[in-house]
């Protein structure tokens, strides 16, 4: 039997993602702050899949603790998926640095302290997978929310030097980049039909890539070539846009 551990499972985009490694026979070991909702996600994938499944406490700002949480785990996975983040508030993070501070330390010093210890474990053992959940967002600073994109940016580059050093030890490493994504994260705000995703789109993409070793994806593909084009924009245009 093979594992999947997914960082910060109760996400929207990480439950669609469990639901479909649970469909292809992986055991599922659910990692969160939460447990009340961990065990509404637990439940739900053990009625629907013959498939182990446990929930285990995992905070993305307790670095000190990530070491131990991680060799606590009963079974070591096969793959581990770091889908927690957070969007924050820019504007408040301009004026709080108690908010910048959690923007940085969830989406980027979280991930990084986590991610390390899965890959030095990986790495010696020669053998795993990592998935990372980054953000469009991470490729270029606009105004309404570089705090949470300079965050990502800085995942997206580590995700990219992981998988430079892992490759050699035959370990993939995908990054993925979602564009908008319907979730909790995106309630209320007023999204593009069109360029929107579902979390279970997401969820059968991020399976997909894996299965095919791909290295970096975009949900969906259409926000490949808009970034293509923005990153395009030369700065003294980008700069006086509203974005
Ligand atoms: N939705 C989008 O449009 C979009 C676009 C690009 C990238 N993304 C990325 O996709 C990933 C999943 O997001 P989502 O859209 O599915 O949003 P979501 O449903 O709001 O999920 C965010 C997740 O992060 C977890 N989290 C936040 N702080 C944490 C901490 N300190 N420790 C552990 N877990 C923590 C939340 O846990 P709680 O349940 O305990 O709050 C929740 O599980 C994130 O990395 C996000 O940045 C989303």
């Amino acid at each position: 039997m093979k594992y999947i551990l997914i960082l910060g499972a109760t996400s929207d985009i990480a439950a669609a993602t469990a639901y479909e490694f649970a469909r292809n026979g992986f055991g599922i070991l659910l990692a969160g702050r939460a447990p009340e909702k961990l065990a509404v996600i637990e439940k739900d994938i053990s009625s629907r899949f013959e498939v182990p499944v446990s929930s285990h406490l995992f905070d993305a700002e307790d670095f000190a603790g990530h070491a131990s949480f991680f060799a606590k785990l009963p079974h070591r996975p096969d793959v581990t998926l770091c889908a927690f983040g957070y969007l924050g508030e820019q504007e408040k993070g301009q004026n709080e640095w108690e908010e910048a501070q959690r923007i940085i330390q969830v989406n980027y010093t979280g991930a990084v302290s986590v991610l390390n210890i899965v890959a030095n474990s990986y790495a010696e053992q020669e053998y795993g997978a990592i998935i990372g959940i980054s953000s469009v967002a991470g490729e270029r600073g606009r105004q309404s929310n570089y705090l949470y994109g300079s965050a990502k940016a800085g995942f997206t580059a580590y995700l990219s030097g992981l998988r430079n050093r892992l490759a050699k030890k035959g370990i993939p490493v995908l990054t993925v980049k979602p564009g908008f994504v319907r979730t909790r994260m995106t309630e209320g705000l007023p999204l593009p039909k069109p360029l929107t995703a579902e979390p279970e789109q997401v969820g059968k993409a991020i399976y997909k890539a894996f299965r095919s070793k791909e290295d970096v994806i975009y949900t969906l593909p259409v926000w490949k070539l808009i970034m293509q084009n923005i990153r395009m924009i030369p700065e003294g245009i980008f700069k006086k846009m509203n974005l």
